[in-house]
């Protein structure tokens, strides 16, 4: 029986889903971060549960030829990225495996998963930083990371997964809150950075409407020009929802714009859009060429976002027709068509549930439906309907394996799952 504090030497044989080292001690399971595959090491166990424990790695015994050097000094206690010491390689192979096992265990699939695709930039890649402000218990301002595990904020430097931009306009954001004397009012800075058009938007979060941030905004539009929005969204209520639905505009225009796969997209602060440009192409090319689509085929895009995926596809086929709950991503998705000269998509704003139901009453039929949920997947009524749609074809994007598994358990009574393609989208990240 292992207890608190104890100190053990053991090895790591495995990863769980979360990036964690696993250490086989006894008939116990210990999950150790930063430990990689074949790396012997000692550990301190900090907390015992009924059938595992956790540890934290004292000293590397023997070192992992899976280990690398993380680029950031802070990676081990920061909570942003739980990979960093593993080789790129191997956290492709620890992906792999993962939705390999999610894929057997939850979803009975018997299929043997694709290689993931990896990215060409697996650093700096992210355009949209969301960072947690404080102030210690000197009243200096705290601008960073939540520490692993914890909610105490971790002061950041940089940040080697935001761009270079990003992580000069966060450190001129702390030094003007500080001049103004802004402490114990802001909550969160939200940053979206655009690489390929330099457009940069500012969500400023408060924990009131009242806070003047006329000075702020003033100095840093002036320190970073390509800023072309500031918003300030007030956020009063104690839980982790980053943004409330009341915003302001402080500077400039509501969404700023971006390139992908050829079009131009509006993004506004509250629509969900992509994380990783680099791998969002690699993934939307993939879905184009899964789609294989042709100039007669009709598109449902459920969970359409900005419209993003069934605008790329309606390049290569005769309608999409796009389902997305949040109004203002439907009214970009409607800009965006625009914007595009594209006359083939059309974007309803409801939940996909209800409008896949009516549409499938109204007898309407797809060649292809792509489904791209947020990480709880689909309900079940929305998978009964895509199994009574009888689509020719389904192309499900999904962020977490597990719920993946589930549906496509379900969706297996209808279609044959042909082939699952991993892509890295979060690189250093599980
Ligand atoms: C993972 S995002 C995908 C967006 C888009 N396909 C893209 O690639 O940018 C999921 C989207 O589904 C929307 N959503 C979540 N639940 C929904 C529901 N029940 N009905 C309609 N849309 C929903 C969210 O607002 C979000 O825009």
């Amino acid at each position: 029986m292992l207890v608190k504090n104890q100190i053990i030497e053991g090895k790591c044989t495995d990863y769980t889903y979360n990036g964690l080292g696993v250490v086989k001690y006894d008939t116990f399971c210990i999950f150790v971060k930063d430990m990689a595959i074949d790396e012997v090491g000692q550990i301190k166990i900090t907390a015992v549960r009924k059938d595992f424990c956790y540890g934290r790695l004292l000293k590397i015994i023997v070192s992992s030829k899976h280990r690398t050097e993380p680029k950031c000094p802070i990676s081990r206690p920061c909570g942003g990225c739980q990979v960093q010491h593993l080789s790129y390689q191997e956290q492709l192979s620890f992906k792999r495996n993962h939705v390999q096992n999610t894929m057997d265990r939850i979803g009975k699939l018997d299929k043997k998963i694709n290689e993931v695709i990896g990215s060409e930039n697996p650093y700096y890649y992210r355009n949209k930083v969301i960072l947690p402000v404080s102030v210690d218990k000197d009243n200096n301002m705290i601008v960073g990371f939540y520490r692993y595990n914890s909610n105490i904020i971790i002061p950041l430097e940089e940040c080697y997964l935001q761009s270079d931009k990003a992580n000069r306009v966060v450190k001129k954001l702390k030094k003007l809150f500080e001049k103004n004397k802004l402490h114990n009012q802001i909550r969160y800075i939200m940053l979206r950075d655009m690489e390929k058009t330099s457009e940069l938007m500012v969500v400023i979060v408060t924990y009131q409407k009242e806070v003047d941030l006329k000075d702020v905004v003033k100095e840093v539009v002036k320190f970073e020009p390509t800023i072309k929005s500031v918003m300030q969204n007030i956020n009063g209520k104690r839980t982790n929802v980053i943004l409330s639905d009341e915003s302001v505009l402080l500077y400039g225009r509501k969404y700023i714009q971006d390139e992908l796969c050829g079009l131009t997209f509006n993004v506004s602060a509250h629509s969900f859009y992509q994380v990783n440009n680099f791998q969002t192409e690699v993934l939307y090319n993939t879905v184009v060429s899964l789609a294989n689509l042709s100039k007669e085929d009709v598109v449902l895009d459920m969970y359409c976002g900005v419209g993003t995926i069934g605008l790329v596809l309606s390049r290569y086929c005769k309608e999409v027709i796009g389902v997305e709950k949040v109004e203002q991503a439907v009214i970009d998705a409607r800009e965006n068509a625009k914007i595009n000269n594209i006359d083939n998509a059309t974007f309803i704003c409801g939940d996909v549930e209800k409008v896949s139901k009516k549409l499938l009453k109204e007898g309407k039929c797809f060649d292809c439906i792509i489904v791209d949920p947020p990480r709880k997947g689909c309900s079940k009524k929305t998978i009964q309907t895509l199994i009574d749609l009888n689509s020719k074809k389904i192309i499900y994007v999904s962020c977490d394996p597990s719920t993946l598994a589930r549906d496509l358990a379900l969706l297996k009574q209808q279609y044959n799952i042909e082939i699952i393609q991993p892509v890295d989208m979060f690189p250093q990240t599980y």
